[in-house]
């Protein structure tokens, strides 16, 4: 009798691609059946901006496939974290959603990304517009020291079609209060907005819409968005970047990038 073995996602012997690091899972943590949330070893010699991005695969072929994933975690953090969504028949998410501790994950060299603090203009108030796993680079930053530096106060508002989708959100901002040293920069800074859109919850609706009709300014308690004192930050789907980023340009904000630092900057989520 034969025993069925399952396709082997991790741990093989192809050997490593040029310019990548083959790294090892310390952690794993599955949400909900569609996401999930997983840690590996950092390099001494990686190093990369809070907000960026870096290509990641598994050693499962002679080439493997690799996908842009936000680091999750922040530059001063001594492993790395990211955050990804389960497609049955994604490329490499069918194949990663499987990771355990001990297996191994491939990771290029290079980070790169414009959602990062040196690509906006000084101002008073920071928003982090985040739909799914677009809150992936918001979470390297809302745990960076710096992003507190530089802003009097940082809001992170996170959309999903359903409430369990929020959990990893809530916990982080959660853990990022009860620390005992960024605990003391969030804790009268940091705010986290989250909405669903297919269940009844406190806050329902896309943000696009809620910003335009003024209710996130109001259960905020704050004015509309103006280019004076605020700046902004957006990740989510193809079609969220597009609406949010008109609806922060008709408050009057302007597109910015890393050698052109201006009031709002946007990255697509990569996932698949
Ligand atoms: P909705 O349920 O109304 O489509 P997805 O899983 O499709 O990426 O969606 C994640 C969240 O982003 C959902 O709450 C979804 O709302 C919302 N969303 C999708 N498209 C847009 C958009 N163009 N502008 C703002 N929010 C959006």
């Amino acid at each position: 009798m034969s025993t069925q073995i399952e396709p082997v996602a991790t741990n093989t012997d192809f050997p490593t691609p040029k310019n990548c690091f083959a790294l090892t899972v310390t952690a794993v943590e599955h949400y909900t059946d569609r996401l999930f949330k997983f840690r590996i070893t950092r390099p001494a010699s990686f190093r990369f901006r809070s907000g960026e991005f870096v290509m990641i695969g598994l050693p499962n072929s002679e080439k493997p496939i690799f996908r842009a994933y936000s680091i999750a975690s922040p530059a001063w953090d001594d492993e790395i974290e990211f955050y990804s969504i389960k497609v049955e028949d994604g490329p490499l998410t069918q194949h990663l959603q499987k990771i355990k501790p001990g297996d191994t994950v491939l990771m290029r060299q290079k980070s790169t990304g414009t959602l990062v603090n040196d690509a906006l203009i000084p101002g008073k108030r920071l928003y982090m517009f985040s739909t799914g796993t677009g809150i992936a680079p918001f979470a390297s930053l809302i745990r960076d020291p710096e992003t507190y530096e530089k802003f009097e106060e940082v809001i992170l508002t996170h959309t999903c079609r359903d409430v369990e989708d929020l959990k990893y959100g809530q916990e982080l901002v959660a853990n990022i209060i009860d620390d005992p040293l960024l605990g003391e920069l969030a804790a009268d800074k940091l705010r986290l907005y989250s909405t669903v859109t297919r269940q009844e919850y406190i806050h329902t609706g896309r943000i696009t819409d809620l910003m335009t009709n003024g209710k996130m300014f109001e259960d905020l308690g704050l004015p509309v968005i103006s280019p004076e004192t605020d700046r902004g930050m957006i990740c989510g789907s193809m079609d969220m970047l597009k609406d949010t980023k008109t609806v922060l340009e008709s408050f009057g904000l302007i597109e910015g990038a890393n050698n052109k630092p201006a009031t709002f900057v946007v990255e697509r989520a990569f996932v698949g």
